[in-house]
């Protein structure tokens, strides 16, 4: 897998023509990650994440389109936005523990403990457990975390308390007290009961969610069962395509 991902990353930056120029940069950004064995991993079967892609592939083209939407802005303003951190939010916005969809070993969790509210902070802490790197200045710890936190904005997500159940638990509550406190913080502002519905404060989250959504409804969710399975978890053409497999 370690050799195709290189090649899994030059296909899509063709589909969205990201010139060869550019995409040199950004994969100088993004290959440490992209070799990592848990990114690995999310490149092949179980780790379907929407009808027709990866989950790997789907954090890829993330980062492929955050990184040519930073690049155009910051064409034409002088006030740069930090385009490495965006890429990073990107390659870590959705590295959840488990594959979400058809997967009968998943417990059975309440409503409120759902994939689609819980996932960003089981990204956050695989992110942090995986790749200690990232989260040593205070400043990008900030941002990073903030960003993966916040990237389903509308969609809401949950806030931590004693109710929470992650499928990365154990790893959450080994985390360093100061990754816990922030992450705590991000959720606490904008909460309604027991959701946090808001936008990252930092522009590089906030264009980083912009390009999940471009990705995911653009390229991803062809078909009806694809929206329906975000719901519900369970996906119908999914389905049908293991059992060809
Ligand atoms: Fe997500
Ligand atoms: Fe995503």
């Amino acid at each position: 897998m370690k050799k195709e991902v290189y090649k899994i990353f030059k296909m899509y930056c063709q589909q969205y023509k990201l010139n060869n120029y550019k995409s040199k940069k950004l994969w100088s950004i993004i290959r440490p990650i992209c070799y990592h064995k848990e990114f690995l991993k999310r490149l092949q079967t179980p780790f379907w994440h929407h009808d027709i892609k990866t989950l790997g592939e789907h954090i890829i083209c993330d980062a492929i389109v955050t990184y040519k939407i930073i690049d155009k802005v910051n064409k034409k303003n002088k006030k740069a936005i930090n385009i490495y951190l965006a890429v990073i939010i990107a390659m870590f916005h959705d590295l959840y523990e488990k594959p979400w969809q058809n997967n009968l070993e998943l417990p059975r969790r309440k409503f409120k403990n759902n994939h689609g509210f819980t996932h960003p902070i089981e990204a956050i802490t695989n992110a942090i457990t995986w790749f200690p790197n990232y989260f040593i200045e205070d400043k990008d710890t900030l941002i990073i975390i903030d960003g993966v936190i916040h990237h389903m904005f509308p969609f809401p997500v949950r806030i931590i308390d004693s109710g929470l159940e992650l499928n990365n638990q154990e790893k959450y509550e080994k985390l360093d007290d100061k990754y816990k406190k922030i992450i705590k913080l991000s959720t606490n502002i904008g909460k309604v009961g027991i959701f946090s519905i808001r936008k990252s404060f930092y522009i590089e989250g906030r264009i980083m969610s912009k390009a999940d959504k471009i990705v995911a409804i653009r390229k991803d969710l062809k078909s009806i069962d694809g929206y329906i399975s975000f719901l519900t978890g369970k996906n119908k053409k999914l389905l049908k395509k293991e059992e060809k497999i």
